[in-house]
């Protein structure tokens, strides 16, 4: 089995990335800023993709997302995509900073496209997540949650009109954007998001996230081994 990760942030994959010992595949994605690294665990492939740098800071956000979930898929043929990353939650969902979701459902809340259903659809895109997704937060105790993906840190009103309209519980900048890509190839994807911030707690996001992140990357890598040893 090939298992494809695809993470924003190197901090986000730093402590996953020691736990495996993964060796980084010199060149895999020349010209691109990604980077891809590997193991073999138990007769399974571990594959690490990160979106790489520019501009002298990790490249985060959708478009970086897309090309480096494009090319990863194009060049492993993963038959698992993984994103693993952090993200915002709600305070009135009864999230805590650190906690680790999987990702029930997945969808755009800033492609505002006002009138005719099938753009507006288009425009949301609420994508399909791994369909053993529920039975893995059920057996490893992680909370499930919908997540939706947009290209800003902070939340506007109206991405919050539309986060709750769709029942959104986790906010990200990638999550759709990967999974858009693996709806193409008709892969399945697993989302695992760990909290740096409560959306709804009043305080700055982005000081929120700067103090938790170290915290919530240590999560994601104690989840992500609990969920490579279920699946391999
Ligand atoms: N990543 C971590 N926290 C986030 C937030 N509040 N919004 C978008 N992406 C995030």
């Amino acid at each position: 089995m090939k298992i494809c990760y695809i993470v924003a942030m190197r901090a986000e994959a730093q402590p996953f990335i020691e736990h495996y010992g993964v060796k980084l595949l010199e060149g895999f994605f020349a010209p691109l800023p990604c980077l891809c690294y590997h193991a073999s665990i138990q007769g399974s492939d571990l594959y690490i993709v990160l979106n790489g740098e520019q501009h002298g800071s990790d490249l985060i956000g959708c478009e970086a997302a897309s090309v480096a979930a494009l090319s990863a898929i194009q060049k492993i043929q993963p038959d698992l995509v993984v994103n693993s990353g952090t993200c915002g939650a709600f305070l009135s969902n009864g999230a805590n900073i650190g906690d680790v979701y999987l990702g029930s459902g997945v969808m755009f809340h800033d492609r505002r496209v006002a009138g005719d259903d099938e753009w507006g659809t288009q425009a949301l895109g609420n994508y399909p997540v791994w369909e053993g997704t529920a039975d893995l937060a059920q057996r490893l105790g992680f909370k499930v949650g919908k997540v939706t993906t947009g290209s800003s840190l902070d939340m506007q009103p109206c991405d919050e009109e539309i986060i709750r309209q769709n029942h959104g519980e986790l906010k990200d900048m990638e999550a759709a954007a990967i999974a858009f890509v693996c709806s193409l190839f008709k892969l399945p994807i697993l989302l695992v998001k760990s909290v740096t911030d409560l959306c709804d707690s009043g305080a700055s996001t982005y000081e929120e996230f700067s103090k938790n992140l170290a915290l919530a990357s240590e999560r994601l890598r104690e989840a992500n081994v609990r969920i490579i040893d279920a699946l391999v």
